[in-house]
């Protein structure tokens, strides 16, 4: 088993990772559920799939679900409503551990419900999507969505522990699980090289559902997010912001695409790193050789790297707009992650984007 200890103060936690750890997760939960209780909140198809197997891993520890129907709209005020209005009528108390078992939605949603309700209670997550297990369980951001944009309503609010079972990842969609391992590979471009190597070599094991390369990838991933949140966990540093490398080219294209199955979030930041690599290149920070080694990788293991291959090419000016929104909503301040080479990412508030509409018009 791995274990990453998030040092956070007196907010710190574990997270553990291990093929099968579901099945023994009454060993680390069972000190933490009060009266012998957790409440869990998960969505329909994460219960109706792995609930049964939860229930047994738990034992004698009571974890009668709230359940929240699958997918983003979820996230939503009506959802939170659901969600706190459920653990109040079973009567929760600050005490209690309120336990998330879901994807991204269901750990967003039941950990702002843990941060608000009573005025904050514990709550523990086990992530069952490889996004959640490498990216959303980690780092204590909590959100539901609102009509002016997703995330703008929440709270940051750690856990008490995580436990990560990449087991529960066969069942999810191959396309969802490539989605996750995007921002595996994110972590390594940011400052990994050596993971950026590793997953080379076997990227395919760990999307073919390899227990090991999985634990590996997973427990690499983890540790990166991790040290990235302990030097800047409100993001007031802007050390956290290397982590949305790829997201500002990423949230313009999934804008274009209208936030729809046209393309994932996963994948949008995976073209979105190849285009950062890309505008690094032409500003002569990095080699063009980095900028074909992200492209090819991420070809590869079956994520776009053009903007061709998602009908976006020559489409500069329309994507650049969608930045321009975004900057003005965040006071001016559009931060570009960009690279000096695979694995050395840093922060630039400073990109004009009017050149960044020349670069993607001239890109592939
Ligand atoms: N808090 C953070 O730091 C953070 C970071 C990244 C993303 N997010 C949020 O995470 C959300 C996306 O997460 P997601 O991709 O996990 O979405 P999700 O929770 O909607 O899960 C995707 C789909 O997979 C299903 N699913 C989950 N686990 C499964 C399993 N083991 N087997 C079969 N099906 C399974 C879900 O029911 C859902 O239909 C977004 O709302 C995003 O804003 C938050
Ligand atoms: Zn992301």
């Amino acid at each position: 088993m791995e274990a990453i200890k998030v040092a956070l103060g007196e907010r710190s936690y574990d997270i553990l990772v291990d093929q099968g750890l579901l099945d023994r997760s009454a060993e680390f939960l069972a000190p933490l559920a009060r009266d012998r209780r957790l409440l869990v909140v998960s969505d329909e198809k994460v219960w109706a799939t792995h609930g049964a197997r939860l229930q047994a891993g738990l034992g004698r520890i009571e974890a009668a679900p709230i359940l929240i129907p699958a997918g983003e709209d979820s996230k939503s005020w009506t959802g939170l409503e659901t969600v706190v209005d459920a653990l109040l009528a079973k009567g929760v108390e600050r005490q209690d551990h309120i336990l998330a078992f879901g994807g991204g939605v269901v750990g967003d949603l039941a950990g702002f419900a843990a941060a608000i309700v009573n005025r904050g209670c514990n709550f523990v997550q086990i992530p069952t999507s490889l996004l959640a297990q490498v990216d959303s369980s980690v780092g204590g951001k909590t959100a539901i969505n609102a009509a002016a944009g997703k995330n703008l309503v929440g709270a940051f609010h750690q856990p008490s522990l995580v436990l990560i079972d990449p087991s529960l990842l066969d069942s999810l969609d191959a396309r969802q699980v490539r989605a996750g391992y995007a921002e595996i590979a994110k972590y390594a471009l940011i400052e990994d090289a050596g993971l950026f190597d590793w997953l080379e070599e076997n990227g395919a094991s760990v999307l073919a559902g390899d227990p090991d390369a999985r634990v590996r990838a997973i427990t690499a991933s983890v540790r990166g997010k991790a040290r990235i949140v302990e030097g800047d966990e409100r993001e007031t540093s802007g050390r956290r912001a290397l982590l949305n490398l790829g997201h500002t080219f990423g949230h313009a294209l999934e804008t274009e695409t209208g936030y729809s199955d046209r393309l994932l979030h996963g994948e949008a930041v995976a073209l979105g790193c190849v285009l950062a690599f890309g505008f690094s290149a032409e500003r002569q920070l990095c080699s063009p050789a980095d900028v074909a080694r992200v492209r090819a990788h991420f070809q590869r293991v079956g994520l776009p790297s053009t903007l061709a291959e998602i009908d976006l090419h020559g489409q500069g000016d329309r994507l650049a707009a969608h930045m321009q929104r975004d900057k003005k909503r965040s006071r001016g301040q559009t931060a570009f992650i960009l690279a000096r080479s695979i694995g050395d990412a840093f922060v630039d508030t400073s990109v004009d984007l009017a050149e960044v509409a020349g670069f993607l018009n001239r890109t592939q």
